[in-house]
């Protein structure tokens, strides 16, 4: 969207070890800088970041790229976004950005699509106050939800009639296939017959960060199957990255989240005052929610059902949340109520009441896990005590490990300094692991790389990216390699394009620098296959072995081609001219080592 000089312009001028720097700290080591990795949690650095090749690369977990892909994954940006924050950091104007035509059908698509929502979710609210939705008044009556939050949620009803909303979408100019589009209406088997999506149910628009409809999730008013319905994954709904309620909670100024399982804990939180809920739609929490919610908040309290589903989700959260670097605390309702219903029955204060005694995700680990075992058994005991404290070694500050290694002392009887000695020896064969060089953690991630046990296409996909890494490195490997290795023998269409650009880059300015070159690649999952070629440290003890290696890997991707190719042949004439290029393939030779 933006032409190639604009974008190397507001690279060049950002310096990524600057960028780098006022997100972490970054120690210098000739000519790389590490720091702590804040991508995945670690104690030793193992992040580098190469001022030459203004590229950084985590030997720890494998996150590399350029200043573009830094910043779209420490803010969560677009690579647009990403640009243009980089772009007034140093106060560059950006030129009125140019749309491929592709581009632009697809903006015209979703404004369409963005428009057909807006028109659902007024049909639905209008039904829900005409005579037939005096089913669903009545439900709403019984669930306690206020008039001015039913009207400030959108909230309506789909009526029974399998084409009302079909034909109230047809009259109002949109197309079958935009209809189809939206997931709101589907097609028979025969496609002659259409009907909508949602019939008889409660309808719960579903709102981007800016409030525009995007989906909606419709409950069964009675008992039956599924509860709730969701829209599909469309071009605008992608359930793994929406939270329901985020653009209301977004405005909440103390960076805490509160985390529910569904659409009517969100909004009884709400009504009853709690403005900072949000609820995963229908399905588990992950990164992508994580990633989400850490531009809005620094902490999180997970609440969720008390049954047995709950407590596992709950624990599945922990998880990425941590990793996602939140402060967690724990709340459940008691009686295995869910907080819509415990805020029907107690009201705000009571809520509020237990809001403040919210746990520790670590205690409430050690809840659970003590639930596990019986505690006047001495084997459970001790195995008891064992998990503990492995889920205290994962605590930072002592003084909160002193505060739970007392819990479990008085729970167990066991002394708390065997308790807290065992932690510390569990932490200390982690930290061994974490201790290990930049060079050992080099050589691990190089023998992973190369080891025989890894699949032969993982092995393919490698063989690709070293090819590329070294055309990248050197110009004359790559003047050799281009006589007898084209693009279309990459078998990745992304690599293939990299073979390309690393051409012209080559023919531009003599060089490839592997932060340029990803700037020709603007999608998160391109920009992570074309980081990984730089995330390999190929280690030959000499030119010769190099050299053998290359001829190795060649030779295993064009064979891997060709064998793809002659799957998908449709005549013999074809087949056996992949086997005569197979043949050819088999005796080819490149020298590096001479002049
Ligand atoms: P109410 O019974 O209306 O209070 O719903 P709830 O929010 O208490 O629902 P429940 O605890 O049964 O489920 C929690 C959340 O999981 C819901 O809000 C939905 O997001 C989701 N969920 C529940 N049942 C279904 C289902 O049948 N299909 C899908 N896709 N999601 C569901
Ligand atoms: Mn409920």
């Amino acid at each position: 969207m933006y032409p190639q000089h604009v974008l190397e312009e507001v690279r060049l001028e950002n310096d990524i070890v600057d960028v780098i720097s006022e997100y972490l700290p970054l120690k210098q080591k000739g000519t790389s800088y590490f720091g702590l990795c804040p991508f995945h949690n670690e104690k030793t650095p193992s992040f580098s970041v190469s001022s030459e090749k203004q590229f950084y690369y985590c030997f720890g977990c494998g996150a590399a790229g350029n200043v573009f892909t830094f910043v779209m994954q420490m803010e969560n940006d677009t690579f647009p976004e990403a640009v243009q924050r980089l772009a007034d950091r140093v106060h560059i104007t950006l030129p009125t950005p140019q749309y491929t035509a592709e581009a632009r059908l697809r903006q015209e698509q979703k404004q369409r699509l963005f428009q057909m929502h807006k028109e659902a979710g007024r049909f639905y609210y209008k039904k829900l106050h005409e005579p037939v939705g005096a089913e669903a008044r009545a439900y709403l009556q019984k669930r306690q939800m206020k008039e001015n939050i039913q009207k400030k949620f959108g909230i309506g009803y789909a009526p029974k009639d399998r084409q009302a909303l079909y034909r109230h979408l047809q009259q109002s100019g949109f197309s079958q296939q935009e209809l189809l589009q939206s997931g709101l209406i589907t097609e028979k088997k025969d496609g002659k017959d259409y009907f909508d999506r949602f019939r008889n149910r409660l309808m719960f628009p579903i709102l981007d960060i800016q409030g525009q409809v995007i989906g909606f999730g419709g409950r069964i008013l009675s008992q039956g199957e599924p509860k709730y319905l969701n829209s599909p994954e469309t071009l605008l709904f992608h359930k793994s990255r929406n939270l329901y309620g985020l653009n209301f909670a977004k405005n909440t100024k103390t960076r805490e989240m509160i985390l529910v399982e569904g659409y009517m804990d969100m909004i009884s939180l709400y009504q009853a005052g709690f403005r900072n809920a949000v609820a995963s739609l229908g399905t588990a929490f992950n990164q992508e929610h994580a990633k989400v919610l850490k531009k809005y908040a620094d902490s999180v309290i997970v609440l969720y059902d008390s049954d047995d589903a709950g407590i596992m989700a709950a624990q599945r959260a922990i998880g990425v949340l941590k990793e996602t670097g939140f402060h967690i605390k724990v709340l459940q309702v008691p009686d295995g109520k869910d907080p819509d219903e415990f805020i029907r029955q107690n009201g705000a204060e009571a809520f509020s009441a237990l809001l403040a005694n919210a746990v520790h995700y670590i205690r409430f680990q050690i809840q659970c896990l003590k639930k596990k075992y019986d505690l006047n058994e001495m084997s459970q005991k001790v195995a008891f005590t064992t998990q503990a404290a492995e889920i205290l070694a994962g605590v930072e500050n002592d003084i909160e490990k002193a505060v739970y290694a007392q819990e479990i002392s008085h729970i167990t009887g066991i002394a708390q300094n065997a308790i807290e000695s065992e932690t510390k020896k569990i932490q200390q064969k982690q930290e061994n692991t974490f201790y290990e060089s930049a060079e050992q953690k080099r050589q691990k991630s190089f023998q992973q790389q190369h080891s025989q046990k890894m699949t032969a296409s993982k092995g393919i996909l490698q063989a690709q990216r070293d090819i590329l890494f070294l055309c990248a490195s050197n110009v004359r490997i790559y003047e050799k390699m281009k006589e007898v290795f084209f693009a279309e023998d990459f078998l990745e269409p992304v690599y293939q394009r990299v073979y390309e650009k690393i051409a012209f880059l080559y023919e531009k300015s003599g060089t490839v620098f592997p932060g340029e070159l990803i700037n020709y690649f603007q999608l998160p999952q391109e920009q992570k296959l074309v980081a990984e070629i730089f995330a390999v440290v190929l280690e030959h003890t000499g030119l010769k072995d190099m050299e053998k290696a290359l001829n190795e890997e060649i030779k295993r991707v064009k064979m891997a081609k060709l064998d793809r190719l002659a799957a998908e042949a449709k005549s013999i004439e074809q087949i056996q001219q992949l086997l005569t290029e197979k043949r050819k393939a088999d005796s080819l030779y490149i020298t590096i080592t001479d002049g």
